[in-house]
């Protein structure tokens, strides 16, 4: 069986506009915003598994993950069926409204681009 990793938007939307980005660089098209449902996540998932070995799944492309209200649903639909769950994430979101439940990926990452608000905010626009 041939080994395929995925990568995964579960949500449609960002809370930054960074210039490198689709979610900031597009000007004329309005991605489509919405949350995946966690059955969505679980049917992907089982077809995935019936046609490749999985190695791991992002549950982020091109948006920003920590914004789903239900994302520690779906982290653990990913490593329930022991596959590595990987996150990242600009952390805007959490640190202005917090984390209310426990998440528990095998990896998460923080984008950071720049040690100070300057430089942060160019390539990170409308983050801090
Ligand atoms: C497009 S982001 C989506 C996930 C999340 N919104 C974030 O920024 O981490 C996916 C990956 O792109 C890279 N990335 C994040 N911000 C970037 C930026 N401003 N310019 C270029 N690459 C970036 C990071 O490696 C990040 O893990
Ligand atoms: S934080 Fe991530 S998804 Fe959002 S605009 Fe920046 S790179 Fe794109």
């Amino acid at each position: 069986m041939k080994r395929f990793s995925f990568d995964i938007d579960v949500v449609g939307a960002c809370n930054l506009r960074c210039p490198s980005c689709p979610q900031g660089n597009i000007k004329d098209y309005r991605l489509p915003h919405g949350f995946m449902e966690p059955e969505l996540l679980r049917r992907i998932i089982e077809k995935a598994r019936s046609e490749c070995k999985v190695t791991g799944i992002g549950l982020f492309s091109w948006a920003e993950p920590m914004l789903h209200p239900k994302l520690p649903d779906l982290v653990r639909i990913v490593q329930e069926a022991g596959i590595s769950c990987f996150l990242s994430s600009n952390l805007k979101h959490t640190a202005e409204c917090g984390c209310p439940y426990g998440c528990n990926p095998f990896s998460f990452r923080i984008s950071a681009s720049g040690f100070t608000q300057e430089v942060y905010g160019h390539s990170h626009r409308e983050g801090y």
